[in-house]
């Protein structure tokens, strides 16, 4: 599908091993600093409707959902079971690998929000994986990609390897644009006062006609 678009050579991986093997063991960490992982707490805060269905989509120990927003559920998708198993802000979970089956298995208009943090590089076919999160997402819902200047780098596409951060905030918008049915898509670059960057692309399910 993603050929349709791009050269396929653009999503190819240094390591095209399994990633069931690459995230077989759990890594309980953070991939950003406490100041990143704090502004990206306060862009949810802002632009995530407070009582809603989320899904963390890219799962891991960590959802960094901010105490004000009180989720109805948090749903993850990931993985490695044993971090997901250890997210204190995860009702449920599934392991699920997105570059074999890009599908979603959540029924249409499902979400309120869909948040995936630091993790946009590792996919394989973004274009689908966009689609299904717009069908899951209810009208006007939200579609929130974070990332930082950090990466497994044997894991992450090789056109984002060869990119630098603002042409990643341009390609990430271009997969919100190629999947379509998505409005108000907006970018963000954010400077924390720690080490780690902070950029932004979110979009929103078109309310439907
Ligand atoms: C850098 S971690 C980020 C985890 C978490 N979102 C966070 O903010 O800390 C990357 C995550 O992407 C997930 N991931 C990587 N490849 C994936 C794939 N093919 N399908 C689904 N999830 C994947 C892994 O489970 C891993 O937890």
């Amino acid at each position: 599908m993603e050929q349709r678009y791009f050269p396929e050579n653009y999503f190819k991986r240094l390591d095209e091993g399994s990633d069931h093997d690459f995230y077989s063991e759990p890594r309980k960490v953070v991939h950003i600093d406490e100041e990143a992982i704090a502004a990206l707490q306060a862009y949810y805060a802002k632009h995530v409707p407070p009582h809603g269905d989320y899904l963390d989509l890219m799962s891991s120990w960590r959802s960094h959902i901010p105490p004000s927003l009180d989720p109805i559920s948090v749903t993850g998708l990931g993985m490695n079971a044993e971090e997901m198993g250890d997210n204190p802000q995860l009702d449920e979970f599934i392991v699920h690998d997105l570059n074999v089956t890009p599908m979603l298995p959540y029924p249409d208009n499902r979400w309120d929000a869909v948040l995936c943090a630091v993790s946009i590089q590792y996919l394989q076919n973004p274009i689908d994986v966009f689609r299904h999160v717009n069908r899951t997402l209810k009208p006007d819902g939200i579609f929130i990609v974070s990332f930082s200047n950090r990466c497994f780098p044997t894991k992450a596409i090789s056109i984002w390897l060869n990119m630098n951060e603002e042409e990643q905030v341009e390609l990430v918008k271009r997969y919100f644009e190629l999947a379509g049915n998505f409005t108000d898509i907006q970018t963000k670059a954010i400077t924390p006062d720690g080490q780690d960057p902070l950029y932004i692309v979110s979009g929103r399910k078109a309310l439907d006609l």
